[in-house]
């Protein structure tokens, strides 16, 4: 599809993302209010998410060898030329702006034209907006988690998650759980410490960090959930993959699900490979 080596790419969107991370930021204070629109997905938009869009639209469709861009928050591909797809969640956990609480960007990069597989991932990253910035970014297998310090990542080492899971965080009101899920929740509530704040990049790196299982599951009143395969869940499956632990829908990798819509949804699954494999065989 294009001229440059995907990995090239990668590498060059990994640093356009991490440039754009200051920015986002420093957008942030004054775009907490609503706008009078909704997503692809039917949620209500921030300026904040409009703002977020824009900037890394502009931004990645400048990179040389990227040749799409998607995201959450555009019912359709831009087209950027020949190369490599790039989709965005710009700001994932955007609600949490209100409360001040961390936010995300997760990035995919698919050699191929979208939608398209996890299994065209050639790349991904997210960049949460803790206390710190820091990005945990996954190329050819590899997982890093860098510190992004003014515009630019530095490495922190390998992101790997630890063998002794800690902590668990569930999506979805536990009334909508259907019943195998909410045996399996049972189960992980005697032996890990919940942690839950509403924002998947956030809940994810500290599973990364610590160890243990996020979900956010088919739900009884919407069996695919409520994350997007193409825009969260693959990529971030492709993270967690690299970091030594699993993703999974509830029966297979979120690499290996059929991508048949752009703005598709599917259940979320991520953690430790042992208690990922578990959950698979009470939902299968
Ligand atoms: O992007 C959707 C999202 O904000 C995720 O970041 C998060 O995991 C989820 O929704 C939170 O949903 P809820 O408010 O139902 O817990
Ligand atoms: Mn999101």
């Amino acid at each position: 599809m294009t001229e440059r080596a995907p990995a090239a790419v990668v590498d060059d969107v990994l640093d356009a993302v991490a440039a754009a991370a200051p920015e986002i930021r420093d957008g942030l204070p004054g775009r907490r209010r609503h706008i009078d629109d909704t997503n692809p997905s039917g949620e209500t938009v921030l300026a904040a998410d409009d703002f977020a869009d824009d900037l890394l639209e502009r931004r990645l469709t400048a990179v040389d060898g990227v040749g799409a861009y998607a995201s959450e928050e555009r019912e359709s591909v831009v087209d950027a030329g020949d190369g490599v797809s790039v989709t965005c969640d710009p700001l994932d956990g955007s609600s949490n702006l209100k409360s001040n609480n961390p936010m995300g960007t997760v990035v995919g990069v698919y050699d191929a034209a979208l939608p398209a597989s996890g299994r065209d991932l050639v790349g991904a990253a997210y960049v949460l907006f803790g206390p710190v910035t820091t990005m945990g970014a996954a190329v050819d297998g590899e997982a890093t988690e860098y510190l992004v310090d003014d515009g630019v990542r530095d490495s922190l080492g390998a992101l790997t998650i630890p063998d002794d899971p800690t902590v668990y965080g569930f999506g979805g009101r536990v009334p909508e759980w259907p019943g195998d899920f909410a045996a399996y929740a049972d189960a992980v509530e005697s032996e890990l410490k919940l942690r839950y704040g509403g924002a998947m990049v956030a809940d994810v790196a500290q599973v990364l960090t610590y160890g243990g299982v996020f979900a956010y599951p088919a739900l009884r009143s919407a069996p695919d959930g409520k994350l997007r395969l193409l825009f969260e869940g693959a990529p971030m499956g492709y993270i967690v993959e690299a970091a030594g632990g699993r993703s999974s829908d509830g029966t297979r990798s979120l690499l290996d699900v059929d991508a048949d819509d752009l703005h598709q949804r599917v259940p979320v699954h991520l953690g430790n490979a042992d208690l990922v494999t578990r959950l698979q065989s009470r939902l299968d």
